[in-house]
């Protein structure tokens, strides 16, 4: 049986964007969510408003597609041997989310045969849903997005993030090559937002030290119907733990991967 694309589509389009009026009625009540830090040491922490809008979008989702697979930033993993796997964030920004700051998202991302095949990525504060997928084409509301044309990092800005101290020993050293380069980085807290931004033309890339596959599968997809180029992300268990990430326009693409060196594409 031929896969339906077209309705997934329109799905996550309109999922992401219900998800995201519904993130926005919780923000403006944040200081009355529950919150807890997931680990330790560091800054990943997770609100009841994560925690509903996964269990709403996978609800849905389930509904229409439920031979589908699916993997969630909360609630885990599911039916990884399915053709269609469900990739999802239900707050990308969790902690500009809770601190009131403006970028967060929710992310809807498919996976066919393991390949980022439709993305919605919806941003509620500044009205922005970017969509698209194979064959679909990619767009920010009805506006199509095209990577920079760009051919040296002096041309604008290259989004960068690290979340764990491990990813220092990569971050710092390529922070000080991309200055020398006469390049200059910006952290905004939301790794979809930052690959949708590189396929809108907005940033020329994007590097993570270490980035999760529900950060990025939505953005992969509507990179690559706007010309942009990315590493090997999803190699080895790049699915389920995450993998070094870069995604840029094809001018500099190169550039950046050179300064970040053999760990961008190692086992
Ligand atoms: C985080 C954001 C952030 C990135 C982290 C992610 P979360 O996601 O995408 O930009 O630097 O690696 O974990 O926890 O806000 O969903
Ligand atoms: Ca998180
Ligand atoms: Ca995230
Ligand atoms: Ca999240």
């Amino acid at each position: 049986q031929p896969l339906d694309l077209s309705s997934r589509y329109q799905l996550a389009c309109q999922l992401a964007r219900e998800a995201a009026q519904r993130g926005l009625r919780l923000y403006r009540q944040r200081d009355q969510l529950a919150v807890e830090h997931k680990g330790g040491f560091s800054q990943d922490v997770v609100s009841a408003a994560d925690r509903e809008l996964e269990v709403f979008i996978k609800a849905e989702l389930m509904k229409l597609f439920p031979e589908d697979g699916f993997v969630g930033e909360e609630t885990g993993a599911q039916r990884l041997d399915a053709r269609c796997i469900w990739v999802i964030d239900p707050i990308d920004g969790t902690a500009c989310f809770l601190h009131g700051l403006h970028n967060w998202c929710v992310s809807i991302g498919l996976l066919v045969d393991g390949v980022p095949a439709i993305g919605a990525v919806a941003d509620p504060n500044h009205d922005e849903l970017f969509h698209g997928g194979r064959g679909f084409g990619a767009w920010v509301n009805e506006q199509p997005l095209r990577v920079s044309e760009a051919q040296d990092l002096r041309a604008g800005l290259l989004g960068v993030g690290t979340f764990y101290a491990e990813g220092k020993q990569h971050f710092m050293p390529f922070l000080g090559k991309l200055l020398d380069a006469g390049g200059m980085f910006l952290r905004n807290g939301s790794g979809a937002l930052m690959t949708a931004y590189v396929a809108a033309g907005r940033l020329l890339g994007y590097y993570e030290t270490c980035l999760k596959s529900w950060d990025c599968v939505a953005g992969l997809a509507l990179l690559a119907e706007s010309g942009g180029r990315c590493n090997n992300f999803l190699r080895g268990e790049g699915l389920l733990k995450g993998n070094p990430y870069l995604v840029a326009c094809p001018g500099v693409y190169e550039q950046v991967a050179e300064m970040i060196g053999p760990s961008l594409d190692a086992d």
